[in-house]
């Protein structure tokens, strides 16, 4: 069966298909660095904590991470940053790969499609997403899947919008980035990312209130509203200010890009928004009262948001790699109607 996987900043997930449920499996895209000892090695090999050694050093990863990072008093590391590989990381591509083969596991049979995100460059950095984009493609069909990109955005589109011909703006907001598609009866007219996201967010409210970041995530990723009511001068406060700001960034970055690519004014489209930074209660009339006050030169007929916004991306892909099977199957049975 065909597979979607979501590759992002924060968290890698993958979705399959079994009888009528789409089944999701997730893992933190981070790892901690910790002394090697015999004892360690073998509490560990013992375990189902994902790990591996390399000379005196052993690395968790994935969703262990961050309690080995508690307990032993250190950092946790990312092997992405920004929606791709981090250049900083020397480790990043074994850690990856061991996270993505514990989420996606063996392909069912040799050349099983798979389509996994990659952002569309970013139109406010230098970044390029080639290098990773092959990267990962290469390792993919190493395993034995016949793996293919799939714009983070369109992702969105394939997941939220079939019902809707797949025409509209899909929105992905995640931790290193916002990815925007554009789509017309799934044909992607408009796609771009810009790099920000909800690192951004933590970041620039870490730093207005003197918290440490993961503080400032958690807190997020708690109990958060986007209500302004609460905490002035807090942390609270300050996530709210940045999540404005991020928004506006947005939507005045989907502006300047529409005008660019001359887009046709008539379009009366559906817009979604997803992603985990898409999951506090208030974002959608947030981003709707933002996007009502702001120049787009179409008309938007519905702002929409998700249930699960983490798993928009990878139901996107595994929806694009079902499409791709059915249509090989069909040409195979054609191919035998046609020799008998
Ligand atoms: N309940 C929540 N409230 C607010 N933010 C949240 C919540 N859950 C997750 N997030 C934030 O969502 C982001 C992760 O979202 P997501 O998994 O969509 O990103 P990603 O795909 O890993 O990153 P990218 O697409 O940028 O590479 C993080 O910034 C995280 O802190
Ligand atoms: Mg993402």
């Amino acid at each position: 069966m065909a597979t979607g996987l979501d590759v992002g900043t924060m968290n890698i997930l993958s979705a399959d298909q079994e009888g009528t449920d789409t089944v999701f499996v997730q893992q933190r895209n981070s790892f901690v660095e910790i002394e090697y000892s015999d004892m360690a090695e073998q509490m560990l090999s013992r375990s189902d904590v994902l790990h591996i050694r390399k000379g005196d050093k052993v690395y968790v990863v994935g969703d262990d991470a961050l309690n080995f990072a508690n307990i032993f008093n250190k950092e946790t590391r990312r092997p992405m940053q920004h929606g791709i590989l981090s250049s900083d990381e020397q480790s990043a591509i074994p850690m990856m790969k061991l996270i993505i083969e514990q989420v996606v596991g063996e392909p069912d049979y040799p050349g099983e499609r798979l389509y996994f995100s990659s952002p569309a460059d970013p139109i406010d950095s230098d970044l390029s997403t080639l290098y990773h984009q092959k990267t990962l493609e290469s390792f993919l069909d190493d395993m034995g899947y016949d793996a293919e990109p799939i714009n983070e955005g369109m992702a969105v589109i394939y997941s939220e919008l079939a019902d809707r011909s797949f025409t509209g703006l899909g929105i992905s907001f995640g931790a290193g980035m916002t990815n925007v598609c554009l789509s017309y009866y799934a044909v992607p007219v408009m796609k771009f990312s810009v790099a920000r996201g909800g690192d951004w967010v933590d970041e620039q409210a870490a730093q207005a209130t003197g918290t440490p970041v993961d503080k400032v995530t958690s807190i997020k990723e708690e109990d958060f509203a986007l209500d302004f009511e609460t905490d002035v001068g807090g942390v609270e406060g300050a996530l709210s200010i940045y999540y404005e700001n991020l928004l506006e960034y947005v939507i005045d970055n989907i502006v300047a890009e529409v005008d660019e690519e001359d887009i046709e004014e008539g379009l009366d489209v559906p817009v979604v928004v997803t992603g985990g930074t898409a999951s506090p209660d208030g974002f959608k009339e947030l981003f709707q009262d933002h996007l009502e006050e702001s120049d787009i030169p179409f008309s938007i007929s519905d702002v929409m948001h998700v249930n699960e916004p983490l798993y928009s991306v990878a139901r996107g892909g595994l929806v694009a790699a079902r499409s791709d099977e059915e249509e090989d199957e069909a040409d195979r049975q054609e191919a035998e109607t046609s020799e008998e």
